[in-house]
């Protein structure tokens, strides 16, 4: 089972993947936690690329670049995983790609990146998408205690639109995505997380899977 985490910068998307990797393991079950960009010694390396400030990269540049390191991601290890039977959380996936390169820089069509991202992933689709929303500007108060990468460089109106695309995915695919309310404590967003996926794990596995098990 494939899970992904998607948001602007800031919306809380790792916190609640730690969360919910830590809740699994306390319920036996095998988890592998992924981010994107990264994961692979390949996907660490273009990662550097793309957030180093110095860098100017041009937005298809950009997307050739997110894709690469994904493409290497699913080879490496999100399909080994996979076929070993764990969940796989993953900390971004194509979505953010849509979000940010089509909806933020206006790069291609959505209808141009759902097939591309069909290309770069081999068809690997997440069964379940949580959806952080946090209004930009509680993002970047969020974001202040750590310094601005090349991409959080860009303004509130990339942010906003960023936010917007989400928001329409999250529309158009209602049955892969649950758009949660991101500014409630970490704690109750979690909650809301586990209560969803625990019933789509035990249909998976065909037998009952205990919801005593607890983060940390
Ligand atoms: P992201 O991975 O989406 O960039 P993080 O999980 O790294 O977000 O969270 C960004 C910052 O906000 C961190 O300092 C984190 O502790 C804090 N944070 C995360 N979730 C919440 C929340 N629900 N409410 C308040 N602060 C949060
Ligand atoms: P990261 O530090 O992982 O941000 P966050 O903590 O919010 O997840 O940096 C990843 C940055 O790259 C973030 O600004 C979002 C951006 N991004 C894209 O623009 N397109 C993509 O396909 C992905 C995976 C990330």
């Amino acid at each position: 089972m494939l899970v992904s985490f998607e948001g602007i910068d800031g919306s809380g998307k790792s916190t609640q993947a730690r969360l919910l990797a830590a809740r699994l393991e306390a319920a036996g079950i095998p988890v592998l936690l992924v981010r994107e960009p990264g994961g692979t010694a390949l996907s660490e390396r273009v990662r550097a690329l793309l957030l180093d400030p110095a860098l100017h990269i041009v937005p298809f540049a950009e997307l050739l670049l997110f894709s690469a390191a994904r493409a290497q991601l699913v080879a490496e290890r999100i399909r080994p995983a996979l076929e070993a039977g764990q969940v796989v959380l993953c900390d971004r996936f194509y979505d953010s790609s849509t979000a940010y390169q089509g909806g933020g820089h206006r790069v291609e069509s959505l209808a141009w990146l759902r097939d591309f991202h069909a290309r770069v992933t081999g068809g690997l689709r997440p069964d379940r998408t949580y959806l952080l929303d946090v209004p930009p500007a509680v993002a970047r108060r969020r974001r202040s205690d750590r310094g601005t990468d090349r991409m959080e460089a860009a303004g509130e109106a990339f942010f906003e639109r960023v936010a917007t695309t989400y928001a329409r995915l999250a529309e158009d695919e209602p049955e892969r995505f649950l758009h949660l309310d991101g500014t409630r404590p970490p704690e109750a967003v979690h909650a809301q997380i586990w209560a969803d996926l625990l019933p789509r794990l035990a249909d998976r596995r065909g037998t009952p899977v205990s919801g005593s098990g607890s983060p940390g």
